[in-house]
């Protein structure tokens, strides 16, 4: 049977915490892990539904992958020991899984095909089937009558010998871009790429850590060139910081929540990625951020946080882009603030896990703010402090609107209930950590 959270307005949530490791770093230590020349310890990874996905079609191409409580051992078989799966790759609720896949098995010499639940095979996948297409793999895919031109999972994809290419991304996305990084690594020539806009750049630091071909230049340009290369990674330890979209998620909590003081411990703070600190502190947020460590070249530190009278803030352009996925959470901190926050060019919000446009305008607006919602984004007038109306939340498969939901519900007039089934796919522990810094939160 499934079960629901069950949220209600809440005294100070006070103490320290952490946070399940990085989903999209955790995709990409299983993958490149795989790829490496012998066994890699992996810890502090994500255990959410999105990166078992990943653990599990790698396991599928034949790749020993054992998990444990945030470790993993992974025994690395280059491209070359990926073995054709006997049936089709199940990526669930997963994008990151499918489009990187889609690049990897670009270059290998098997057929593979891919699916996933209901969300994502809504989801377009032409963006990286295109370049993947003109490289030399044969990409073939569900068609939509109202969108002609692009492709939809189920996927099938049978590699070639794949040549670089120098390719102009059309929309600054790092699931694309690492697409076609794994493809261009097992390709003849080298490969330049160029983004809109910058996209995080998860792919990059690591696979320069494994010893890959691979640079950026100052202009964000990327080059990858195999030309004498062995096509090995190094087998190395990797540890993946915890997840700060997860942990925005706490912070907006301890944000709204009177008289709240939260710190959350080992979050990741790679700046491709952590617009959302920048947008909170522009909201007047009183936030102490303290950079601790590195690891695998992305940076690791602690962040407190404590509650804020917040008003409304411009939230557009790259700023939009470097807090994409945290769009839900700071969305709630913008309902309880005073005056208007705008989101803005954020277009590809419409196409994530569901169109969280329409989900963040119907949620907050059955929560009693006034919310305006246009193709590309939404304005919301912040409820100034009156507590948000309760009433239960439909998170249609979309882990983020999920607890974004549960999040309002914090400072709400009355109870709000939320489906639990969907906070698994990246924040597994949500609520239990929240109970534990003192949320009123009942999970049956
Ligand atoms: C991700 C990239 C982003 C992000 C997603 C994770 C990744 O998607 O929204 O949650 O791990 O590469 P796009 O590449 O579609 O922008």
């Amino acid at each position: 049977m499934s079960s629901s959270l069950h949220v209600r307005r809440s005294g100070p949530l006070r103490g320290s915490c952490r946070v399940p490791g990085d989903k999209s770093i955790s995709h990409r230590a299983l993958l490149f892990g795989a790829l490496c020349d012998g066994v890699v310890e992996a810890s502090g990874l994500g255990l959410g539904g999105d990166n078992l996905s990943t653990a599990a079609a790698l396991r599928a191409l034949g790749v020993d992958v054992q998990l444990e409580s945030g470790q993993a051992r992974i025994t690395g078989v280059g491209f070359a020991g990926l073995h054709e799966a006997a049936e089709a790759l199940d990526c669930g609720n997963s994008g990151t899984t499918i489009r990187l896949l889609l690049g990897l098995l670009a270059g290998r010499p098997f057929e593979t095909e891919m699916r996933g639940d209901a969300s994502l095979t809504r989801r377009p996948m032409g963006r990286v089937a295109a370049p993947l297409r003109q490289m030399g793999a044969t990409i073939e895919g569900r068609s939509d009558p109202a969108r002609p031109g692009d492709v939809y999972p189920p996927l099938r994809v049978r590699g070639g010998a794949l040549v670089g290419i120098e390719h102009q991304l059309k929309v600054a996305s790092a699931q694309l871009k690492s697409a076609l990084i794994l493809a261009a690594l097992q390709a003849r020539g080298r490969t330049v790429l160029r983004e809109p806009a910058r996209s995080r750049d998860h792919t990059e630091r690591m696979l320069g850590f494994l010893g890959a071909p691979i640079s950026t230049a100052p202009s964000g340009e990327i080059v990858v060139d195999p030309a004498g290369w062995n096509g090995r990674l190094e087998a190395t330890a990797l540890t993946i910081p915890g997840d700060l979209s997860s942990a925005t998620f706490l912070i907006v909590a301890a944000l709204v929540v009177p008289g709240s003081d939260v710190v959350v411990e080992n979050v990741g703070l790679n700046p491709t990625r952590a617009g959302a600190l920048d947008v909170l502190r522009a909201m007047g947020a009183d936030l102490t951020i303290e950079p601790v460590a590195e690891a695998m070249g992305e940076p690791v530190g602690r962040v407190r946080a404590r509650a804020s009278k917040l008003r409304g803030t411009r939230v557009a352009g790259e700023l939009a882009l470097r807090a994409i996925d945290e769009i839900p959470a700071l969305a709630v901190a913008a309902a309880a603030a005073e005056g208007r926050t705008t989101f803005a060019d954020l277009a590809e919000l419409r196409i994530k896990e569901s169109d969280r446009i329409a989900a963040l305008a119907r949620e907050l607006g059955r929560a009693g703010a006034r919310v305006e919602e246009h193709p590309d984004g939404f304005v919301v007038e912040g409820l100034a402090g009156r507590p948000p109306a309760g009433g239960s939340v439909v998170p249609e498969h979309d882990h983020r609107i999920a607890m974004a939901g549960a999040i309002l519900g914090l400072t709400g007039g009355d109870e709000t209930t939320v489906p639990t089934a969907d906070i698994g796919t990246s924040f597994p522990t949500f609520a239990e950590t929240l109970g534990a810094l003192g949320a009123s939160i009942a999970v049956d």
